[in-house]
């Protein structure tokens, strides 16, 4: 297997069996048993080296995209003449035994599988023999192993999608089932003006939309074939990457070797869809927390998603919500962390790349758990509709009241000014707005009139709202109605 490309082990390393003593390689014996690249070396690895630089431990979770990658490379190699039909036909078999006892559990990772290309092409070489050393001609782990990983995001991402759907669906209906609840609406979390909830629970239906159009469209940059790109230079045989695409399932190839090998954007751009998808989260994990305080009283979240206190018997802690609020920080960490290791990194593959995977991993575990306790958090909690109303003051129409007056044909700024002597007067009087008598509100402008009594009532003030995006109840069901087509076309 002259074509391996550097720092690729195979078997167990002699480094391994000895004990290592401060640092020197001094046996003096040239180590090139169990090395296949042995004879370049005259010294054994460091057994802490062969550790740090192993990745087996976590992208042995890629086997599966590892075995199909090798699969259509090698039909690429018998359609160049480089393996023979049985050849072909006895790696691809022996391939598949090896997915197959990956399936079953019984897949044994050996001392110097350093990775999951190495594991898979020494079993391959255990079931089948000296063909196998064919497999990896004009391959490199570099080729390899960014194929790997695209093949896996392509694979697993529309999980995550599935969750987000399901998240939407439930902020959907249950925007259409309590779509008569009202609540105060925040700004600098100080009261501002009434809305409907389901305008509140929408805010974040439409948000995660965007979520998840951005993840569909990352997606068609992740869908890219690299392989046959080689260790950087291309492929020396001439082998027919648009077949090998087709065969994997991938619309296109990479343009350039060097690029296809060491381009990592499509990682980062996953990172940071992770993030931003956590941020959305967040805010909503944020705001729910808020309301479920015995301050606010607006939700409650069931018991399946809440913990107590080992101390205090009466709390009910909303664990689930702050675990999210939490996880967003870790999520952003492995973007930002990512983005640092491969800034100022010369081309084209270094090691510091194997990083990516941890870090594409970690964001996937996380979201995977997050959006499936998001989606229990949602449809389970309860909304307290009296709570939420009862929060609903005079004060937070004082710019109905400005409206009142501006359809009574004063100008906005003057009517502005009129309601802020209104909430002045009220202050002084001690009294509600609302309990400002017509004689009272006279006096700051002789526009106010008997009819005047309407603006203080709730219902009246969202349903004012009726442009599009508003919070009347028709503006609501405009919105339902375009997420639902949209959901649709998923
Ligand atoms: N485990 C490596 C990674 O994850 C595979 C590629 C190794 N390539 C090399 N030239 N050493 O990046």
């Amino acid at each position: 297997m002259a074509s391996l490309d550097e720092g690729r082990s195979e078997g167990i390393s002699p480094a391994k069996k000895r004990k290592h003593e401060g640092g020197s390689e001094d046996s003096g014996v040239p180590e090139k048993a169990g090395k296949l690249w042995g004879g370049r070396f005259t010294g054994a690895t460091d057994p802490v080296m062969e550790k740090f630089n192993a990745s087996i431990e976590f992208d042995k979770r890629m086997w599966k995209a590892d075995i199909q990658g090798s699969q259509a490379y090698v039909k690429a190699l018998e359609k160049v003449g480089l393996v023979t039909k049985d050849e072909r036909q006895a790696i691809e078999e022996g391939l598949d035994k090896v997915a197959e006892e990956w399936n079953d559990g019984s897949f044994s990772i050996q001392a110097g599988d350093e990775d999951i290309h190495t594991a898979n092409e020494r079993r391959l070489k255990e079931l089948i023999g000296s063909a196998a050393g064919k497999l990896h001609t004009g391959r490199s782990r570099n080729d390899q192993v960014v194929t790997d990983m695209r093949l896996w995001m392509r694979d697993n991402l529309s999980v995550l999608g599935n969750y987000l759907k399901q998240l939407i669906q439930v902020i959907i209906s249950r925007a259409k089932k309590e779509i008569d609840v009202l609540m105060p609406g925040y700004t600098h979390l100080q009261r501002a003006q009434p809305i409907r909830w389901s305008q509140w629970l929408l805010s974040y239906g439409t948000a995660l939309q965007r979520d998840m159009q951005r993840l569909r469209e990352i997606m068609t940059r992740i869908c890219v074939c690299p392989l046959g790109c080689g260790a950087l230079a291309g492929n020396p045989f001439n082998v027919d990457r648009e077949s090998i695409a087709k065969e994997l399932g991938f619309p296109g190839i990479s343009a350039n070797s060097l690029d296809g090998t060491s381009g990592r954007d499509f990682v980062a751009e996953f990172l940071f869809w992770s993030s931003m998808t956590m941020i959305t989260l967040s805010k909503w994990a944020e705001d729910l927390i808020i309301y479920s305080t015995k301050e606010f009283a607006f939700v409650q979240l069931s018991d399946a998603y809440s913990t107590g206190s080992s101390l205090m018997p009466q709390k009910k802690n909303p664990d689930s919500l702050e675990l999210i609020r939490g996880k967003s920080g870790r999520v952003f960490g492995k973007c930002a962390g990512f983005l640092m290791t491969m800034k100022g990194l010369p081309s084209t593959y270094n090691k510091d790349l194997q990083e990516d995977k941890e870090a594409m991993f970690d964001a996937y575990d996380t979201l995977e758990g997050v959006l499936q306790v998001a989606v229990g958090v949602m449809s389970t909690l309860q909304v307290n509709k009296k709570a939420a109303h009862d929060a609903l003051s005079p004060d937070m129409l004082a710019t109905d009241l400005a409206y009142y007056l501006v359809r009574k044909g004063v100008p906005f700024r003057e009517a502005h000014g009129l309601s802020g002597n209104a909430v002045h007067l009220a202050e002084t009087k001690k009294c509600s707005m609302k309990d400002l008598t017509l004689e009272d509100l006279k006096k700051v402008s002789a526009a106010f009139d008997n009819d005047v009594a309407s603006v203080w009532n709730y219902e009246n003030s969202v349903e004012q709202y009726t442009s599009s995006g508003g919070t009347s109840r028709q503006s609501v069901l405009k919105q339902i109605e375009q997420l639902n087509k949209w959901l649709e076309t998923l």
